[in-house]
């Protein structure tokens, strides 16, 4: 058995696995954490796709013994209780879900593509998507609700209309006071 220290969707777990276990596994079977699926047993579907430290991988192509130190997001860590992500909003709005078995993992890869590439062509999404299979909808409403989820989190990045950005108070001649001048050497002009 191998001790090791995780932090999973912003809990912190610390346990003894055997080093073969794998990380889908540690996932469902120790945490309970059964949003998470298994959808073949040769890393082709995506299904089990998380993000570890950044990047989204399928967990079970990574032992648990591998992310020991590590961050893991998984599907039941992107929604807050107030609202869903955005992504999880446009798969159920734009019905790119079926029989949902690949939506944790297409959403979990679909999240990495955004981060990637905000503003992603159906193509590019059809590409940064090519590791997830899905065997019901016929990848359409997928890719309109990735489109879906871009501009939605391209809008919520956008400042407000009217919104002004932030600059320093300009003084007027008035109240500014007035700033020390260095005197100015030969050969050298005096600061502004
Ligand atoms: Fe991981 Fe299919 S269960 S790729
Ligand atoms: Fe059934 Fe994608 S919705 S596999």
């Amino acid at each position: 058995m191998t001790r090791i220290a995780m932090t999973v969707d912003g809990t912190h777990y610390e346990d003894e696995v055997e080093p073969r276990l794998l990380l889908v596994h540690y996932l469902r079977d120790r945490l309970g954490l059964t949003g998470t699926p298994v959808g073949c047993d040769t890393t082709n579907c995506g299904a089990c796709t998380v993000d570890l430290d950044g990047a989204s991988v399928k967990s079970c192509s990574v032992l648990a013994v591998q992310a020991d130190g590590s961050e893991v997001t998984t599907i039941q860590g992107l929604a807050s209780d107030a609202e869903w992500h955005p992504l999880q909003t446009a798969f159920h709005q734009q019905h790119a879900v079926q029989c949902g078995y690949c939506t944790p993992g297409m959403i979990m890869a679909a999240r990495d593509l955004l981060k990637e590439n905000p503003d992603p062509s159906p193509d590019e999404i059809r590409h940064g998507l090519e590791g997830n299979l899905c065997r019901c909808t016929g990848y359409q409403n997928i890719v309109r609700a990735v489109l879906a989820a871009a501009a939605e989190e391209r809008r919520r990045r956008a400042p407000a209309p009217g919104a002004q950005t932030e600059t320093a108070p300009v003084a007027s001649e008035d109240t500014a006071p007035a700033a020390p001048r260095a005197p100015a050497r030969a050969g050298q002009e005096a600061p502004v």
